[in-house]
């Protein structure tokens, strides 16, 4: 009976070591991710991977002035640097809305030349409007077409990006008016391709309307700078998307 416990204990103890064995050498895959990074702390490090900026997602630039329905200015913000850039604007426009903040006008300029060595003469239209001068616009809208209708191209007052000094509407000498039919233009074709180089995005999106809150229009580019705006034009998206402020 001793003999047979004994021989019992033997085997007992011979399959719990053959057990570990398997665990631990055998079969690694099988064991916890404590031992997996005990491993990998142990192991030969290999060459290491380079990232290209491509590969790394760029930190979102969190001081992108947002201005939208949910992001008022109100009635006494005025930007600093404003300067009037030195581009072609359109005979018919209002020549009390010229300025821009310097770096953004300085981009525009850059944008505008840009365009005309590859054929395309664009016309800036209206860049900053004061808080007064967007209740004159808005206003007028609202006479026109009604509020409901006004609501959709016309930002209420402390709610236009024009405010910001950030903003121009454009147009170009193939189409003079401020409508969907400057989508149509080729020139339109080159400001959606290269606006993002200067610093610019097309703001209010065709099919974004739900996130902007406005209607398509291919006239009104924001400058954001060239890293944001180059992911938001390569994404298709909207500055609320961009900046995870969507409502
Ligand atoms: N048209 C844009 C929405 C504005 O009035 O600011
Ligand atoms: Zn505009």
């Amino acid at each position: 009976m001793k003999k047979l416990i004994y021989t019992f204990f033997t085997i007992a103890l011979l399959a719990i070591g053959i057990g570990v064995l398997y665990v631990f050498f055998i079969n690694p895959s099988a064991t916890s991710t404590t031992h997996k990074s005990i491993k990998k702390a142990n192991s030969v490090p290999t060459k290491k991977k380079v990232t290209t900026n491509k590969e790394t997602t760029p930190a979102v630039d969190t001081n992108i002035l947002l201005v939208n329905k949910d992001h008022p200015l109100g009635a006494n913000y005025i930007p600093q640097n404003l300067v009037v850039p030195k581009v072609k604007f359109i005979s018919t426009g209002d020549p009390n809305v010229r300025e821009m903040n310097s770096t953004a006008a300085a981009a525009l300029e850059n944008m505008f030349a840009a365009a005309k060595q590859d054929g395309f003469t664009l016309l800036a239209v209206s860049g900053y409007r004061s808080y007064k001068y967007q209740t004159q616009v808005y206003n007028a809208k609202v006479r026109k077409d009604g509020k409901a209708s006004a609501s959709e191209y016309v930002a209420i007052p402390g709610e236009s990006e024009h405010q910001t000094g950030l903003a121009m509407d454009l147009l170009s000498t193939e189409y003079t008016e401020l409508d969907d039919g400057f989508a149509k233009t080729k020139s339109y074709g080159w400001l959606e391709a290269n606006c993002a180089k200067y610093g610019f995005i097309i703001r209010y999106l065709k099919g974004k309307e739900n996130i902007t809150k406005y209607n398509f229009e291919p006239w009104h580019v924001r400058y954001v700078g060239v890293t944001a705006a180059e992911t938001i034009m390569e994404k298709g998206i909207t500055l609320e998307e961009y900046l995870g402020k969507t409502n």
